[in-house]
């Protein structure tokens, strides 16, 4: 191992010491979560997040994918990777038929390394997804004026779906693991890449004030009208359809082939894991569970129900968004 990054290992060793911890209660302490300048963040991503703070700088061109957690990121890499893949390849031969989408799209906290070798080797610029907050970007991203995709999702299902991820990654059984509590932390902020309130609000308020530069994807919309919102969304990264591409039917190639049904069911998405060097990432299987709106209503109660209703008017009233 290099000096350089030997120093900069230690000084982050260092720095973790000094955040704030929380371990989540409903896991029996097998997670926990730091406090990185507001944002709760799992240990491994640490190193990731603070290089790409300090190294990553954005060129015009890049195009971002961002996202909390949970709220349909590997359907957005899929659907972008499709679009700007499609005269190279069809339903028939596209990579995302045996690459996992997370495989097809990096991702700057998991893979920072990469992204800087292939930036200093001035490889092929893709996009690069992250999952943290509008505040936390690297200061070059938010003074720039690349794209930036935010896919958001409404919180109840978000919750939900983070459930049952960590869940199946620690392999314990949702009988061990009450989720009232889970409920309790995340309403509180405290989850991977959370506050959710923080990060969507963030998000929100910077695509009014910076308008044309960040697009604002509903995952239910989504679902309810993949053909407008994939055609928004292409002419938005630069990639728009023709009007002889639409008569093709290559809109909706596109979305069957990075449907639910369609990837849930790929060999390497049922059997496969992410290349990532020195993370250990959770199989990817455990990235496609039910893909719906509404699982929520099978594990709220009332009570719980009004809870949330309240917090999201209260938090994210003023962003004017409808979830
Ligand atoms: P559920 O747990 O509700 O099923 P992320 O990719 O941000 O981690 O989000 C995962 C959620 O998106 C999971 O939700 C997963 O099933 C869903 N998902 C994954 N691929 C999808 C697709 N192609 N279409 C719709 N939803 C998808």
């Amino acid at each position: 191992m290099e000096s350089s990054t030997k120093t900069q290992l230690k000084s982050i060793e260092e720095m973790v010491k000094t955040l704030p911890q929380h371990s989540l209660s409903w896991l029996k302490g097998k997670v926990t979560l730091y406090n990185y300048q507001g944002t709760w963040c799992n240990r491994m991503f640490l190193e990731g997040v603070n290089s790409a703070q300090q190294s990553f700088k954005a060129r015009p061109s890049d195009v971002f994918l961002c996202s909390h957690p949970k709220s349909g990121t590997t359907w957005l890499k899929a659907i972008v990777f499709a679009i700007i893949t499609r005269q190279k390849f069809d339903e028939f031969n596209t990579p995302l038929l045996t690459t996992m989408p997370h495989d097809c799209i990096p991702s700057l906290e998991k893979n920072i390394e990469q992204i800087l070798e292939n930036r200093h080797n001035n490889s092929c610029v893709t996009p690069i997804a992250t999952h943290l907050p509008y505040n936390l970007l690297p200061e070059s991203i938010r003074a720039s004026n690349c794209k930036i995709v935010y896919i958001y999702r409404n919180v109840k299902d978000v919750i939900v779906s983070f459930y049952h991820f960590l869940c199946g990654i620690h392999n314990v059984p949702i009988e061990d693991a009450p989720f009232e509590e889970t409920f309790d932390e995340f309403c509180r902020g405290i989850s991977g890449f959370g506050p959710y309130w923080d990060h969507i609000s963030g998000f929100a308020k910077a695509s009014l004030e910076r308008p044309g530069i960040i697009l604002l994807l509903k995952y239910e919309d989504m679902k309810k009208d993949p053909t407008s919102n994939v055609k928004r969304l292409a002419e938005f990264i630069g990639y728009p359809f023709t009007p002889q591409e639409e008569k093709q039917g290559v809109i909706e190639s596109i979305i069957n082939m990075t449907s639910f049904e369609n990837l849930s069911n790929l060999e390497v998405n049922k059997n496969g894991l992410q290349k990532v060097e020195r993370l250990i990432m959770p199989e990817n299987r455990l990235y496609f569970r039910k893909g719906k709106v509404g699982d929520w209503e099978n594990h709220f109660t009332d009570e719980m129900n009004e809870k949330i209703d309240k917090l999201i008017d209260e938090k994210l009233g003023h962003t004017g968004l409808v979830l």
